[in-house]
């Protein structure tokens, strides 16, 4: 997979691209990623990006023509254009799923005081990462990035991303590893006896008991087999006995 991110402050994203498991997926060219600095498209001598709005108001608003040459040139047919904005559809783990089987993306970081509505004609698509508003697209740009890449294959063990939050619907069971013991807190017995099964079952119920204490809007329109339903029930008696 290619990943192109246009934007106004490369350094802002470089570091986090050189580090841990994004670096090894792009040394193992399980994936590339461009940065690209969108001033460059400016054909005015001082390399502006922005001018006032329109009709009068505080702060710059990014150009269109600039960002339109921008994608131009760095965009083919099979390229799938996300525009980050505050505005955009929320970011979700089935998103993820969904970009990672894609050929090719070009991220557009927006621009802090905003950017010029005919922008949002030139992409495929629109994405916030949250309810709230950020300096730039670039965090964004990064969150998506990682999201994505952890999700192809050879970037991280198979096991690892399948059993992830979200993946299966529910929040991920609870993880321990040694020492068994600490300032009296123990890793549940089940996890240490190496029966399979048991382990299983463990791991689902508690995943659904997580799910049900911290999320429950994931669990509202769920279709639940008959075991993750037992499981449900068994939760929701514990829980209030407590
Ligand atoms: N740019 C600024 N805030 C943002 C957000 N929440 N999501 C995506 N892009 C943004």
């Amino acid at each position: 997979m290619k990943i192109k991110i246009l934007t106004l402050f490369p350094n802002m994203i470089s570091g986090f691209l050189n580090d841990s498991i994004l670096k090894r997926a792009i040394d193992n060219q399980v994936c590339s990623i461009e940065l690209i600095d969108m001033r460059q498209y400016s054909l005015d001598k001082h390399h502006h990006v922005d001018d006032t709005p329109c009709g009068g108001g505080a702060g710059m608003v990014l150009a269109c023509d600039v960002v339109d040459r921008a994608i131009e040139a760095n965009a083919s047919e099979a390229t799938y254009k996300i525009l980050m904005t505050p505005q955009g559809r929320p970011y979700q783990q089935h998103i993820a799923k969904e970009l990672s089987s894609m050929e090719e993306l070009l991220i557009i970081c927006g621009h802090y005081e905003g950017f010029d509505e005919r922008i949002r004609s030139y992409v495929d698509d629109e994405i916030s990462i949250g309810d709230y508003v950020l300096t730039g697209g670039e965090l964004a740009a990064a969150v998506i990035t990682d999201s994505v890449i952890r999700l192809l294959d050879h970037a991280i063990r198979k096991e690892s991303s399948e059993d992830d939050s979200f993946s299966n619907g529910f929040l991920e069971y609870p993880q321990y590893t040694r020492p068994i013991e600490y300032k009296g807190k123990t890793v549940p017995e089940v996890l240490l006896n190496g029966n399979h099964k048991l382990i299983r079952e463990f791991r689902l119920k508690e995943s659904i008991r997580k799910t049900y204490l911290r999320r429950p809007d994931l669990l509202e329109n769920r279709e639940l087999t008959s075991e993750e339903m037992r499981y449900l029930n068994e939760v929701k008696k514990e829980e209030a006995s407590q």
